[in-house]
C-alpha cells in the first residue's frame, strides 16, 4: 500500500521514450495549428464575405465541440469515409492542428488588429504591396504582441496531447497505463508521467520568458 518507486525499475526508459512521442506530436500540431490559424485569421480580416463566413463557422464548430470527439471522429471516420486507414499519430496531429487553428485564428486576428494602423498607412504610402506589408511589417509585430498567448497554446497542446492515448498512440500517458497493466501499480507510473508533463511545461514557459525578455530589450 505504500508508494514505491522501485516498482518502476526496468520501465523508466520505456516511459521516457514517450517524451519524444508527446513532443513530436505537440510540435507538429502546433505548427499545423499556427499555419492554418494564420490563414483563418486572414480570412476573418478579409473583405471577401464567403471567406469571413467560412472562418467564423469553422472556429465556432471547432471550439464548440469536444477535442476528444474531433479526435475519435477523424481517427474512426476517415477509414469509413475514404477507405484509408489513417495512422493514429496522423489522426492525432490532424485533429489537434485543426482544433488549435480555431483558437489561434482568434489570437492572431487580435494580434494583427492590435498593430498600430500607422504602420499600415505608412506602408501603403510607400507603395509597399499588400503581401510584403503583411509578411515583413504587420505579421512580425503581431506575433510579438501575442507571444504569451502562443506559449499558452503550446502549454495547452502539451497537456491535451494526453488525449491521444485513447486512440492508441503510445505517448506518455499511454505508457503509464501500459506499465500499470504490467506491474499492477497505478500510483507510481502516473505520478512519474505527471512529473514529466510538469517539467516539460516548466521548460517551455521558462524558454518563453527568456525569449520575451530578449524581444523587449530590442524595443
Ligand atoms: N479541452 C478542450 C476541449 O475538450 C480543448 C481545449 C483546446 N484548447 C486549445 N487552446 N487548443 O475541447
Amino acid at each position: 500500500h505504500t508508494i514505491d518507486f522501485s516498482t518502476l525499475n526496468g520501465y523508466t526508459s520505456y516511459i521516457l521514450r514517450g517524451v519524444f512521442v508527446t513532443l513530436l506530436f505537440t510540435i507538429v500540431s502546433a505548427l499545423l495549428g499556427f499555419i492554418w490559424g494564420t490563414v483563418l485569421s486572414l480570412f476573418k480580416l478579409s473583405t471577401v464575405k464567403p471567406l469571413v463566413w467560412f472562418a467564423t463557422v469553422y472556429t465556432s464548430v471547432f471550439r464548440g465541440t469536444p477535442l476528444l470527439l474531433q479526435l475519435v471522429l477523424i481517427y474512426y471516420a476517415t477509414p469509413q469515409l475514404t477507405g484509408y486507414d489513417i495512422p493514429p499519430l496522423m489522426a492525432a496531429g490532424l485533429a489537434f492542428g485543426l482544433n488549435s487553428a480555431a483558437y489561434l485564428s482568434e489570437t492572431i486576428r487580435g494580434g494583427i488588429m492590435a498593430v498600430d494602423r500607422g504602420q499600415r498607412e505608412a506602408a501603403m504610402a510607400l507603395g509597399i504591396p499588400y503581401r510584403t506589408m503583411m509578411i515583413s511589417i504587420i505579421f512580425p509585430q503581431a506575433v510579438k504582441n501575442i507571444l504569451p498567448a502562443l506559449v499558452n497554446e503550446c502549454v495547452a497542446l502539451i497537456k491535451e496531447s494526453s488525449l491521444v492515448s485513447v486512440i492508441g498512440v503510445t505517448d506518455l500517458l499511454r505508457r503509464a497505463s501500459v506499465v500499470q497493466a504490467a506491474n499492477y501499480r497505478a500510483l507510481e507510473p502516473l505520478l512519474f508521467v505527471g512529473a514529466i508533463y510538469y517539467v516539460l511545461v516548466l521548460i517551455l514557459t521558462s524558454l518563453a520568458r527568456l525569449l520575451e525578455r530578449r524581444l523587449r530589450r530590442s524595443d
